[in-house]
């Protein structure tokens, strides 16, 4: 069974509560659910992660790093796709695809949700399907990892 690690970074823990005009009423417990059902089907195995804090992020992705059974993995960092060259370096030194996600549509919004350094590094980016932006992240990994 195929292992990938999804990434969420702050606020993302708000779901279902924060803005739910751009967000949907889903909270982050509904979107894992979901997500795992998607990947059961598909025999992933899926270590969902959330976390406020940038040094937490970075952390896990040097986990990710180690650990050879993790074939891809999936970050919406939240604002921190917008600021963080520490998470954009941390996911440099990855071997392994990294799909970037956004529930909502960053070009679409203001100016400065245009710049993600995410992308600089990421193999792709999927942006603007709400939750489903996650599973779309995964039926890429499904069809392009053994
Ligand atoms: C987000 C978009 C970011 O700009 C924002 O800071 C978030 C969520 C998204 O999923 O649409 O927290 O990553």
């Amino acid at each position: 069974m195929m292992k990938v690690c999804i990434i969420n970074g702050p606020n993302l823990n708000l779901l279902g509560q924060r803005e739910t005009e751009i967000y949907g009423q889903k909270t982050l417990s509904d979107i894992e659910k979901d997500v795992k059902r998607f990947a059961e089907n598909r025999d992933i195995k899926v270590d969902f992660f959330q976390s406020n804090s940038e040094s937490e992020i970075i952390d896990k992705i040097h986990f990710v790093k180690k650990d050879s059974e993790i074939k891809g993995l999936v970050i919406n960092a939240g604002a921190f796709t917008h600021t963080s060259i520490a998470i954009m370096d941390a996911l440099k030194a990855l071997s392994i695809p990294v799909i970037e996600v956004h529930l909502s549509n960053i070009f679409q919004r203001e100016e400065f949700r245009r710049n993600s350094y995410v992308s600089l590094v990421s193999t792709g980016v999927i942006s603007g399907f709400g939750p489903h932006s996650y599973l779309l992240a995964l039926e890429y990994l499904s069809k392009n990892l053994s």
